[in-house]
């Protein structure tokens, strides 16, 4: 070609298109070093330490502070962070008081997010997403998200709430303010140990909203009322509360095969199985099944989990499904007394702390969380007025 032909217009190639993963299945979105979920291994660490050591040795207030803060605390540490926590279980007057204002339908999860978005106007310092104001904020939030589902539900069953009591643990008080009586030792470990096994999750659904809210530099109460929102849902945290009327659906034992069979007849999703990472097994399931399985034995109601292990033999006769998380908790957490429209904020009195402890490795990160779409919608058509429609 002569240096005086004419030269092809330069052309930007255009970049390469990300490709579209649907509902984000296996896309990275975000460092954490908060907690590991390993599927394949079904292993599930919190900074580093597995959830079987810390489960079995570890208090929730322990595994709380250690979840906040990256590391366990010594004992000077942990005394501090427990008073805070108790220090800090009151609710505002105000939230009580439109607490007895609700209809007495009105669902727990519901209450919880409107409440944690009320709570805000009760708070000095909402406005700041320093990390020493998030911290503090977080602690009061997880200490009182206990008080309101316990307040709640006395109200909607026409008693009054019962105060916190700080001679007890986290756990404890929860169950004392459920039913005014102290727990036994047997069922406060029980309930330590279902907190300490949900405190964190990495990117799952809620922490990611509570992630993505945080990420606009909005503060920890939007977030966390956004993570709440997010919960509720039945592919999510309200799993739980699915399970437990499967099995109260189901009845009696007897009813377990047929009931499982017409299940997978009827293309219906079993709740409680199943789960976008752990494809082998979810290792918080295994030590709920042990914790249904005792809490059951001691309070004499044993059924449901006998009936749960009899679900999930015949699943597996039908397809290699895994009980998640949500499946043994129902059981357990049943046999603890809560009611089953508790169980999600039970879930979620636990989360509170992985939420907040993303929300501040995202203030850290400094970066707006905002994907893009794929348009799949149609181009170039022009407006019609709108008497021509
Ligand atoms: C958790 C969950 C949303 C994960 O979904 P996912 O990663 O998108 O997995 P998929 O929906 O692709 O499941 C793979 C296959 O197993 C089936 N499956 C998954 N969970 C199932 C369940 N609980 N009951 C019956 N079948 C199920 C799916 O129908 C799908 O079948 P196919 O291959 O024939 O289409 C899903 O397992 C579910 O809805 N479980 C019930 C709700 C629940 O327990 N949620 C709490 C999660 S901790």
């Amino acid at each position: 070609m002569s240096s005086n032909s004419p030269q092809p217009a330069a052309t930007t190639p255009a970049p390469a298109k990300p490709p579209f993963v649907k509902g984000l299945a296996g896309v990275v979105a975000a460092q954490t070093a908060i907690s590991h979920v390993d599927g394949p291994n079904s292993t599930l660490i919190y900074r580093g330490i597995n959830i079987n050591d810390l489960v079995a040795q570890a208090t929730y207030e322990e595994v709380a502070y250690l979840v906040l803060f990256g590391t366990l605390p010594n004992a000077s540490q942990l005394a501090e962070f427990d008073a805070k926590l108790k220090a800090n279980r009151d609710l505002p007057q105000a939230i009580t008081a439109w607490l007895y204002t609700l209809p007495k339908e009105t669902v727990p999860m519901e209450v919880l997010r409107t409440a944690v978005s009320m709570m805000a106007h009760y708070e000095d310092d909402v406005q700041s997403i320093s990390i020493d104001s998030t911290i503090a904020k977080a602690i009061r939030l997880t200490a009182q998200l206990t008080t309101l589902c316990a307040a709640y539900q006395r109200i909607r069953e026409g008693k009054a709430p019962i105060a916190p009591n700080a001679d007890l643990s986290h756990s404890a008080n929860m169950l004392y303010m459920l039913n005014g009586q102290v727990p036994s030792k047997d069922l406060e470990v029980a309930m330590s140990a279902y907190f300490v096994l949900l405190a964190d999750h990495s990117l799952n659904a809620s922490t990611f909203t509570a992630r993505v809210i945080a990420s606009t530099q909005a503060d920890l109460h939007s977030s966390i009322s956004g993570a709440l929102a997010a919960l509720k849902g039945p592919l999510h945290g309200g799993a739980n509360e699915a399970t437990m009327n499967t099995l109260l659906e189901i009845g009696e034992p007897d009813n377990v095969d047929p009931w499982v069979d017409n299940a997978f007849a009827t293309k219906r999703l079993i709740m409680g199985f199943g789960h976008r990472i752990y494809k082998n097994g979810d290792p918080r399931a295994r030590v709920l099944t042990r914790l249904a399985d005792e809490i059951g034995r001691k309070v004499g109601m044993d059924k449901y989990a006998k009936m749960s292990h009899m679900v999930e033999k015949a699943v597996q006769r039908h397809r290699e499904l895994y009980p998640n998380v949500d499946f043994y908790s129902a059981s357990l957490l049943y046999c603890l007394g809560i009611p089953i429209d508790l169980f999600t904020p039970m879930f979620a009195c636990s989360r509170i702390i992985g939420w907040s402890a993303h929300v501040i490795e995202q203030y850290k990160d400094s970066v707006l969380i905002r994907p893009a779409a794929e348009y799949v919608g149609r181009l170039g058509e022009s407006y019609t007025a709108i008497e021509n429609r």
